[in-house]
Order: structure tokens, then C-alpha cells, then sequence
């Protein structure tokens, strides 16, 4: 049963479909208190044993318990374990124990998840305001609050089958030498690819929607050239438009009015990769659909899919950010002047001050650190929705859903019979409609392969399907071993891509020794295809989840419950990836007979049957092991160079004797 309750005067987020009378509030909700003096709180009191799902792309474990999380979409490459914000805001989550309840909070801007920080029993989420919906969710099970929850927030978006190939990333390919070598790289050594991604040196000076001429002399001619190798090249869009006479995006988008403005009513200039510029307006309509538009620039060349980046939108900093640690130095070297009379001061720009000092005095320092993503700057602008001027902050966590919407919405106008590849940094449920998305700037740690694997199921609840991160580590030099482990994770994850940050060792699967492990790993990701397209598309389907905790299918297993190191798949899959250094293998725990399957870098398939209870499974570096469920099975087809080139001619069936499996393409 879902319940809908308003509070206040809620911005309308279109987060949720379904059409619903709300509920009349009498003080109380389901299993918890809601406090209205002070903005908005919602606590309730958790028993020892319940667990917490939810909140999609957000750090820590899958049971969120013991920590304390805020819906802010952030740029924050640093990963690590007391970040309390990411890219995406995902307020929905699931009290799972005596009862299980879920909660989705439509509430735009922060909003304070405390799961047991404060104290361990009490759960409080609490935001500024108090305007939003409160959808609470009864249901017979975790998973099943889980799919009542999707099916009132809309069918998850569906990716091409190509999608599901393995793409090739790095930033810092520049020019179709660049892509060329890469496409070559991997057609030489024989290891499948469908997808080489272009980060932001195709364009012309960071300007979106634009193709370096000098870099792709004949770029319509290449994007043909690509596909006749079976190559879908996926271009980066970032939210900032750079300010340029001449640029005609940039000139409609201020001639119409389109771009995100200040209280004074001119356009807000904040700085990214491109240096100045300006945010088109995605919450209104006329601007989106103006955005959404010029993706059709790139789709008439024969562009078919995008990534969407740096729409928490990021910002360098803003014009009024400089200005103010400008005068900061000012008063600093000031005071530090009169204070100690060693530094001449009679200037009042803050570049003669720092001429001047010696090195950057600290108080100094850490205003150059507050001028990304400020506060004080998401305050700074507004939004035009529906004739109203909205305050940024007010509704921030909603920019990159719209961002994505605007592309989602246009592909649809532009090719409505045509699949096309779509995923964003940031997200708000509600997003999950029209694209996927990637995780974002992890670092080629190890502990990242547990944080990706931990993400997904999270992810699915809260309806992104496409999904997955940057594989071998974005951040950071990577090592051989690591990528291969983490591709054996990413075979399962619908987004299968290698990404890495400018300046980090080269991490293309051929730069490595030993090519064939890599040929092999990738390749039991095609011999798969045809099952992981048809679990992705059933999920879509049925609104369930093509990730799930192991707590979701056995939730009477304590064991189980507290199992986040392996993940159920589909209907018919359990997965464990080896995701720690220098081992020969892993402990598992099955809760239920399965059957072992091992793809060995032969070819051939090894099979044991395992009975419930812990195990100790040997996986080489070029080994890729899963678990059939009992009386179940999997189609698996030969190895293919790329998608298209599956032969279904070729598909067995792996698993227990007597099982059926239907296909969906
Ligand atoms: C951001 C993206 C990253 C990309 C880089 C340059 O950091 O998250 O994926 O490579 O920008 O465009």
C-alpha cells in the first residue's frame, strides 16, 4: 500500500507518475513521528535488527545503518568513507525487519538522512523546509515495498542492446588518431568492443555541441568510418555553455532568455571546463526542450548515445566567488600588515598583495578551496519555472535529472523508433525515465570495487537500471590486476566502461601484459549478452530489480542479510567478484545449493554443485565465476567481437538440468 501525505507547498519534482489522493496527516505516520516546528523531521525508532536499504548512489554499505548521509548533488571526486553526499540525491529508503516500510521524501534540496549516527536506535531525516511529499510504502516484504515504490515513479529508461558492449574511455583522447589507435588497440588484439567514448577534447574549446575541425577534419565521414567497424563513438555533453561572441548556442540561449539567471535578472556566469559560462535553464520547459534540441547537431551525423557531465552543475567557481577572495586576500595581507608590519599593503588588488607575501598564507587557502561548488553560489541563481523565479539551492538536487531529461526528451522527438544510449553524472529519482547513469570519479583503489558492487542494488531500487562505474579506477594510477578483477564485476554490470582521468597510466586493456585475460574477461561478458539484455529488460518489465541485496531473496537468512560482498542477479544468478589484492580466491556464502560456474580462459566452463553454507572458491585473475540458482539455468552463446555479431545460433543452456529460460530481445 503507498500512501501519499503533502506538507507545505512542495516544488513539483515529477519524481513520481502515479496519480494519487493524498492522505490526511493526523500527527503521525507509520512506525514514526514527524516534527513541523523546526522545518521538517521525520524520526522513528529502529529496532536492533532492522536494516536500512536505499538511497542509491551513496557511499558506505547497502545496509545503510550506523551513518549519516545528505541528498546534495556534489562534484566530489575523493570517494572515500565519511562522504556524506555524491553526485546523484535518492531519498528513498526501506526499513526492513518486524515491518518493512518505505519512505521517498520529495524534497528537492538537502535533506539529512542520521540511519543510527546519532544514536544507534533512531532513524531522523530532516531538511529546512517543510514542503514535500511524503509517499510512505507498506509491503509484505523488502522487495516488495521496493516494486510498489517503481511502479508510482515510472518504467526505468531501456538502453540499446549495443549498450551492453564494452566501451573504452579516457579523458584525454583528443583526435581521431587518438580513437583510431584505440579502436585498433582492441580489433588487433582481438578483445570485443562496441563503445569508444569522447571526452571533452573532441569539442572546440569545451563548447558543447561543437567537433574540433582540426582534431576530426571530416567528422560526420569518422562517426561513418566507427560504425562500419562496428564502433559507437559516445560523445560527453557538459551543462556548462561557454560564453563566446559567435557561438550561436550561446547567443540564442541569452536572446531567448534560456540560461539560469541572478536576482537582478542577468545571466549567472559561473566557470567549468570551459572557463565562464552560463547554465542553460532545464527547469523550464521551453529551455529544455531548446537544449534537449541541439543533441540532434550530433545524432545527424550519426551520433547514437551521450553522457551527460558536471550537471550537480559543478562549478570552478563564479564571478562573485573571485570578487569576494579577492578582497579576502586584501583584508588578509591587511591585517597580517598591520599586525606585524612586514608586508607592504598600500595596494588594493589582490595580485600586488600577493606579490608581496611570501607564500600563500593559509586563510588564504582555504578561500580558493570554498570557491568550488559553493553554497553560497546554488543561491546565487534561479530558475524560470513556469513564469515563478525559483532559487537554485531550493531545488539543486534536480539540475542534472533535467539536464538529462532535456536530451531524453529530444532523442525521443528525434528518433522515436530508435534506441539510443543515454547516462548522467548527477540524478534525482525521476531521471531513471530517460537515461542511466555512471558512478562518477571513483579512484583504482580496491575498496571501489566493493563501493560499485555495494551502489547497484541501491540504484536499482530507486529505478536506475543502466548503471556502473568507471571500471579500473578513474582517479589514480591503476594496476593490471585490478582492472582485471574489477572487469570481472563489470561483466555483470549493464554499463560495462573503462574510464580514467587525465594524467593517470594508460589503462586500455592492450597496454597491459598478457592480453589474452583480458580478451577472455571481456569476452564472457558477450557470451552473456543475451541473458544480462533479457534480466535488464524483465526488470524493466516488471519494475523489479536486476541487482538485489541477498537479504531481498532470502530475508529469513540473518546470514544472508548481512552478506554485501556478493549480489543476486537476474532471477537465475548470484555473483561474488574477488575484489582484494594478492588473493587465489574468495569466501562465499550460499544460502541455498547452487551450482558454481567458472568461465576458464580455455573457453571451457567449469561446473560443481555447492551446498548451502560458506565456501572458499579458488578465481584466478582470468577467471570469471558466478552461481547458478537451484533448478535454474542461463543461455550462453559464443564469444562475438562486438554486439551485433552475437550469434543466437550458438546459445546453450548452463545451469540444472530440466530449467527453461525465455530470451527477450
Ligand atoms: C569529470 C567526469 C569525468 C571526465 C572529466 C573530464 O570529472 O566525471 O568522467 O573524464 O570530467 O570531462
Amino acid at each position: 500500500m503507498v500512501e501519499k501525505y503533502i506538507f507545505g507547498s512542495p516544488f513539483e519534482t515529477e519524481a513520481v507518475t502515479a496519480e494519487m489522493e493524498a492522505a490526511e496527516f493526523t500527527g503521525k505516520v507509520i512506525c514514526g513521528e514527524i516534527l513541523l516546528e523546526n522545518g521538517f523531521c521525520y524520526r522513528c525508532q529502529m529496532d536492533d535488527t532492522d536494516v536500512i536499504y536505499g538511497l542509491g548512489e551513496a557511499n558506505r554499505g547497502i545496509n545503510k545503518r550506523g551513518y549519516k548521509y545528505v541528498s546534495n548533488c556534489t562534484d566530489d571526486p575523493h570517494h572515500t568513507e565519511e562522504k556524506t553526499s555524491l553526485y546523484g540525491a535518492h531519498n528513498f529508503i526501506i526499513i526492513s525487519g518486524k515491518k518493512h516500510v518505505g519512505l521517498f521524501f520529495d524534497y528537492p534540496a538537502n535533506l539529512c538522512f542520521d540511519i543510527g549516527y546519532t544514536r544507534q536506535d533512531m532513524l531522523t531525516v530532516s531538511c529546512e523546509r517543510a514542503d514535500l511529499y511524503l509517499y510512505v510504502i507498506t509491503g509484505e516484504s523488502a522487495y516488495d515495498v521496493a516494486k510498489q515504490f517503481r511502479k508510482i515513479i515510472g518504467k526505468s529508461y531501456i538502453a540499446p542492446k549495443y549498450a551492453f558492449g564494452y566501451g573504452q574511455s579516457r579523458w584525454g583522447y583528443k583526435t581521431h588518431e587518438d580513437i583510431e589507435t584505440v579502436v585498433r588497440g582492441y580489433r588487433d588484439n582481438r578483445i570485443p568492443i562496441d563503445m569508444v567514448y569522447m571526452d571533452i577534447d573532441y569539442m572546440q574549446d569545451y563548447k558543447d555541441f561543437t567537433v574540433n575541425p582540426e582534431r576530426f577534419p571530416d567528422f560526420p565521414q569518422f562517426v561513418q568510418k566507427m560504425k562500419a567497424k562496428q564502433i559507437h563513438l559516445i560523445p560527453i555533453i557538459d551543462a556548462g555553455v561557454k560564453i563566446e561572441e559567435g557561438y550561436d548556442i550561446y547567443e540564442e540561449g541569452v536572446e531567448k532568455g534560456y540560461f539560469c539567471k541572478r536576482e537582478d535578472g542577468s545571466d549567472f556566469v559561473a566557470a567549468v571546463w570551459p572557463g565562464w559560462t552560463h547554465f542553460p535553464d532545464v527547469l523550464n520547459p521551453d529551455a529544455r526542450a531548446w537544449f534537449g534540441g541541439k543533441y540532434k547537431i550530433l545524432t545527424d551525423v550519426g551520433i547514437d548515445g551521450f553522457w551527460n557531465d558536471m550537471n550537480e552543475p559543478a562549478i570552478f567557481y563564479s564571478e562573485e566567488g573571485i570578487k569576494a577572495l579577492n578582497q579576502a586576500i586584501v583584508d588578509y595581507v591587511r591585517e597580517f600588515d598591520s599586525n606585524q608590519g612586514n608586508i607592504k599593503a598600500d595596494s588594493d588588488t589582490s595580485e600586488d598583495v600577493m606579490n608581496n607575501a611570501k607564500a600563500v598564507p593559509w586563510e588564504v587557502r582555504s578561500c580558493i578551496d570554498k570557491l568550488q561548488n559553493s553554497p553560497e553560489d546554488y543561491e546565487r541563481f534561479y530558475h524560470n519555472v513556469k513564469g515563478k523565479k525559483v532559487r537554485h539551492d531550493f531545488v539543486h538536487n534536480l539540475y542534472g535529472f533535467n539536464m538529462t531529461r532535456a536530451a531524453g526528451e529530444a532523442l525521443q522527438k528525434i528518433a522515436p523508433d530508435k534506441k539510443m544510449l543515454l547516462f548522467s553524472r548527477s540524478s534525482y529519482i525521476g531521471m531513471h525515465r530517460y537515461g542511466g547513469i555512471w558512478t562518477g570519479d571513483n579512484q583504482s583503489w580496491w575498496s571501489h570495487i566493493l563501493l560499485n558492487l555495494k551502489m547497484m542494488p541501491s540504484l536499482n531500487m530507486c529505478g536506475f537500471l543502466y548503471t556502473g562505474a568507471d571500471l579500473g579506477g578513474f582517479g589514480s594510477d591503476t594496476t593490471r590486476d585490478l582492472v582485471l578483477r574489477w572487469l570481472a564485476l563489470g561483466v555483470f554490470t549493464p554499463l560495462m566502461r573503462n574510464h580514467t582521468a587525465l594524467g593517470t597510466r594508460e589503462q586500455e586493456c592492450y597496454q597491459f601484459e598478457h592480453v589474452e585475460d583480458f580478451r577472455h574477461v571481456i569476452g564472457v561478458r558477450y557470451r552473456l549478452i543475451p541473458y544480462l539484455y533479457s534480466e535488464y529488460l524483465k526488470a524493466v518489465e516488471n519494475d523489479a530489480m536486476y541487482f538485489r541485496p541477498l537479504g531481498f531473496d532470502y530475508p529469513d537468512d540473518r546470514r544472508a542479510v548481512e552478506t554485501e560482498d556478493q549480489l543476486m542477479l537476474g532471477n537465475e544468478v548470484m555473483i561474488a567478484p574477488v575484489y582484494t589484492q594478492n588473493v587465489s580466491g574468495r569466501t562465499v556464502y550460499l544460502p541455498e545449493e547452487m551450482k558454481f560456474v567458472k568461465f576458464m580462459p580455455d573457453g571451457k566452463i567449469y561446473e560443481e554443485i555447492l551446498n548451502r553454507g560458506t565456501h572458499y572458491i579458488e578465481v584466478a585473475l582470468n577467471e570469471v565465476p558466478l552461481f547458478i540458482r537451484k533448478g535454474k539455468c542461463i543461455p550462453v552463446v559464443d564469444v562475438a567481437e562486438n554486439v551485433d555479431a552475437i550469434d543466437m545460433d550458438t546459445v546453450r543452456y548452463l545451469g540444472y538440468d530440466g530449467a527453461e529460460y525465455e530470451i527477450m530481445e
